[in-house]
């Protein structure tokens, strides 16, 4: 199925990580006037150039910088939230200001967007939450939790929006910027073990998650879904 998304607007929020960056290019291919929104640098930058538009300052965690965009721009058809800043560890391990700070980025944040964003009826609000939501880890417990408070957020708002559709994608272990803390040596490694560990056998890239977003953002029959796409690793 070819979808033409000419003319429709599109918020991407978070635009230059991987997984927002992919999906502003999906958008833009499809002929959308995207917005390339998040944290100003070098990678909302090159983001913005590849779909040929000015990059968005807009940090998710300040409110009334969340409240003036929507005054200012907008209505969207189709916002897009995947930005996120959030260490992972143990409950035990992970200092409690760590933790907190986690919740305000990835679900506050998401949060904030939503609650604020202007979308046209029939439109879409997509939120990007992660598999540890139902296949929890020892190591990232806070992920897990903060991921499911979003899935159910994205049900409930489904609800509350409507027309307005809202749904969730649950990505797993993805090649994206997210993983660039880790040095090189032990980033392949940990990819490699989990490509091993998976039925889809190989780690998920930006392009999987960004088609995925496009199919709930688009399909005028899904809302309140969440989209699980993550190489099988719920289940193995
Ligand atoms: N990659 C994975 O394996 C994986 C797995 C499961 C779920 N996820 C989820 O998928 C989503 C996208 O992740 P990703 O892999 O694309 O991560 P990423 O490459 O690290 O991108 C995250 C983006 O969010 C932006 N951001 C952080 N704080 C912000 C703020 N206060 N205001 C605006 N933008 C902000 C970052 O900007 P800066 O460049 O300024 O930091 C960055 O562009 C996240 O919710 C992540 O938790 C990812």
């Amino acid at each position: 199925m070819t979808i033409s998304l000419s003319g429709q607007s599109v918020l991407v929020v978070g635009a230059g990580g991987g997984v927002g960056r992919a999906t502003l290019e999906a958008f833009a291919q499809q002929g959308a006037i995207v917005t390339a929104a998040g944290r100003p640098g070098d990678a909302l930058s090159a983001a913005a150039a590849v779909a040929g538009v000015a990059p968005t300052p807009l940090d998710f965690l300040d409110n009334d910088a969340v409240e003036a965009f929507f005054a200012a721009n907008g209505p969207f058809d189709h916002v897009v939230i995947a930005a996120a800043s959030t260490k992972s560890g143990s409950v035990a391990g992970l200092d409690l200001d760590a933790a907190k700070s986690a919740m305000e980025s990835k679900f506050w944040g998401a949060y904030r967007v939503a609650r604020a964003a202007k979308v046209n009826a029939g439109g879409s609000i997509t939120l990007v939450s992660g598999f540890l939501s139902n296949r929890p880890s020892a190591g990232a417990v806070l992920q897990g939790a903060i991921n499911a408070a979003l899935e159910a957020l994205g049900r409930g708002l489904a609800l509350e929006r409507a027309p307005v559709r809202v749904n969730t994608v649950s990505p797993g272990m993805v090649n994206t910027p997210l993983w660039h803390g880790m040095s090189e040596t032990d980033r392949d490694g940990m990819f490699e073990r989990t490509a091993a560990r998976l039925p889809a056998g190989r780690i998920g890239q930006p392009e999987d998650i960004a088609s995925a977003i496009l199919f709930v953002a688009t399909n005028p029959f899904a809302t309140g879904s969440t989209i699980t796409v993550d190489g099988g690793g719920t289940i193995a």
